[in-house]
């Protein structure tokens, strides 16, 4: 049974001289219930626009997404349940790192004190816990991300969607990182579908890996 269903999913962009973009035709997508999967394609193949349209902040031209067997068409993105994290400012620079990682629990409707005491904990599993009252800019590159993760996952999201996660970080910061956040998901068990050039990166995290190319998903592995 898949959790993440999109078929015949089109979307084109026209740009200002009347060229097309096809980003998606007619593409199928199945993403079983608590795997990681990958998606792989050169700058701009349009992999983001793919995540955005699952995220709700782009409509497809036409075909279809179904999450749990609803069609997503007419849920709005704050209604879908999805959690994002994007390569950059992924988090609110005039936060601390505490209350960046509670801002989804407040906006959940938790009250301010019971989301940080659950946001302090998040933050001491990920190891982060005595940088708690710093302000994020502060803070590493790894660093950020960690708490961009923590602060994604705390919300018990239904799907788990990474842009590019990591690509603003050195290398071997890059190959440390793809190993925590793969376990620390697993742990979780949340869906996840993964973005990235980095086919290296996308073999140690995902089960399954597609490259996305001239709008379909060939399938990898
Ligand atoms: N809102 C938009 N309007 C017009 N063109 C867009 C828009 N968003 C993205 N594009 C174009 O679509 C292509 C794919 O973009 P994107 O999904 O960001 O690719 P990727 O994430 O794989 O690099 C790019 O050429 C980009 O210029
Ligand atoms: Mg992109």
């Amino acid at each position: 049974m898949s959790l993440l269903e999109l078929r015949g999913v089109c979307k084109t962009y026209v740009d200002a001289q009347g060229g097309q973009a096809l980003l998606a035709d007619r593409l199928d997508l199945l993403v079983p219930g608590g795997r990681i999967v990958a998606i792989l394609g050169p700058s701009g193949s349009g992999k983001s626009t793919l995540l955005k349209m699952v995220a709700g902040l782009e409509p497809p031209d036409a075909g279809s997404i179904y999450f749990a067997g609803q069609d997503l068409a007419a849920v709005p993105p704050e209604r879908r349940g999805f959690a994002l994290m994007f390569q950059d400012f992924a988090l609110f620079p005039h936060l601390d790192v505490l209350d960046n990682v509670a801002f989804g629990l407040v906006e959940q409707g938790l009250r301010r004190a019971v989301a940080r005491e659950r946001a302090l904990q998040m933050l001491a599993v990920f190891g982060l816990h005595s940088h708690a009252r710093q302000k994020v800019w502060r803070l590493s590159g790894g660093e950020q991300q960690r708490v961009a993760l923590a602060r994604a996952l705390i919300t018990q999201p239904r799907l788990l969607l990474l842009d590019e996660p990591f690509s603003a970080l050195d290398a071997e910061l890059r190959t440390r990182l793809r190993d925590e956040f793969s376990q620390r998901i697993a742990a979780t068990g949340i869906t996840t579908v993964l973005v990235t050039h980095d086919e290296a990166e996308a073999r140690a995290m995902a089960q399954q890996g597609f490259r996305l190319l001239q709008g379909r998903l060939l399938p990898l592995w």
